[in-house]
């Protein structure tokens, strides 16, 4: 069983930032986890970017041999929802190589819990609702990340503030925000308003170690909050993305309005192909302005951190 206080305490003594390079499709890859990790922020990424499972066992491996326990611990995002293919054969992995956090998405953490709790990790059930949020605890997870208004990738509808008002009027265990944090400041309030840790996605984005094209960089570079556009289209779930890529994908207002259907059950990598055309970024954009590494980036959050 998980004394989740303490693995938390524990957690958090391994970090110098209390911040986590968030998981995402298609740009995070070992690199990136490995350099978060070494800078003393949590490095995770979606098992879903290796292509095969062999290629996750030889990610994991990597990073498991690279992150030592001087550095900030990684974790494992893993999709839950029941038509979701390879989700046993990652939770074998996850049995494995035990991370110390595994954070579920897109379906319930139930699926995950008695493994993880076996070896003493913790569940982290990602949520955009207060709905949602009291779901995923009744199905036992001991940690939310509550995704905001604003944020990259699938966004949330609510405004950061209330929202973590609103969970922590029934919830004090660990919490982790996310959407359109880019400053060191930034972290700094959402540790004043109840987050354990900030949950950074497009901060990173655009980073050295990032997986993406130099187009998609330079469009990250380009972009402010209002060249994006919220969207069901591309993946049914609402989404940020940059109204540059939708253009040049040659998708027009009225595509952007219909909402896709959600499926998981082919293997990820056919919705990698609309992931690949559109693009995505959170309300944060306007702070990714050049080229940076991972580590650079953590300097600055620390930085700006200390000064608030
Ligand atoms: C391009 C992109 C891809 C993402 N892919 C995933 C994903 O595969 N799984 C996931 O749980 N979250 C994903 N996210 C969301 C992030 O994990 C995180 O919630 C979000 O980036 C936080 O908001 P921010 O981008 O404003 O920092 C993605 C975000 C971006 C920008």
């Amino acid at each position: 069983m998980t004394d989740t206080k303490a693995t938390l305490a524990a957690i958090k003594a391994r970090t110098k930032l209390p911040a986590i390079c968030a998981p995402m499709f298609l740009v995070t890859g070992p690199e990136m986890v490995i350099a978060a990790c070494k800078s003393g922020v949590i490095g995770s990424f979606p098992a879903t970017n290796a292509r095969t499972e062999d290629q996750l066992r030889d990610w994991i491996a990597q990073i498991d041999a690279a992150v030592g326990p001087a550095d900030a611990p990684w974790a494992m995002n893993m999709i839950t929802h029941t038509s979701y293919g390879r989700f046993d054969a990652e939770l074998a992995l996850v049995a494995e190589f035990q991370p110390g956090m595994v954070i579920t998405a897109l379906g319930g953490p139930h699926r995950v819990t008695d493994v993880v709790h076996g070896y003493g990790g913790l569940v982290f059930a990602d949520v955009n609702s207060p709905r949602f949020a009291r779901k995923a605890l009744d199905k036992g997870a001991d940690g939310l990340v509550l995704v905001c208004s604003g944020a990259g990738g699938h966004t949330g509808d609510y405004a950061m503030m209330p929202f973590i008002d609103e969970v922590r009027s029934f919830f004090d265990g660990p919490l982790i925000v996310g959407g359109g944090i880019g400053t060191g400041r930034a972290i700094k309030a959402v540790e004043t308003l109840g987050a354990d840790f900030a949950y950074l996605g497009t901060r990173f984005l655009a980073t050295e170690e990032s997986l993406i094209n130099d187009a998609y960089r330079q469009m990250v570079w380009d972009s402010g909050m209002e060249d994006l556009i919220a969207s069901r289209a591309i993946t049914g779930a609402l989404g940020n993305w940059m109204r540059a890529s939708v253009e040049a994908a040659g998708l027009t207002p009225e595509d952007m309005a219909a909402t896709a259907k959600i499926d998981f059950s082919q293997d990820m990598h056919n919705s990698a192909k609309a992931w690949k055309s559109v693009w995505s970024a959170g309300q944060g954009v306007g702070t990714v302005t050049g080229r940076e590494t991972v580590a650079e980036v953590v300097a600055k959050l620390a930085a700006e951190y200390d000064a608030a």
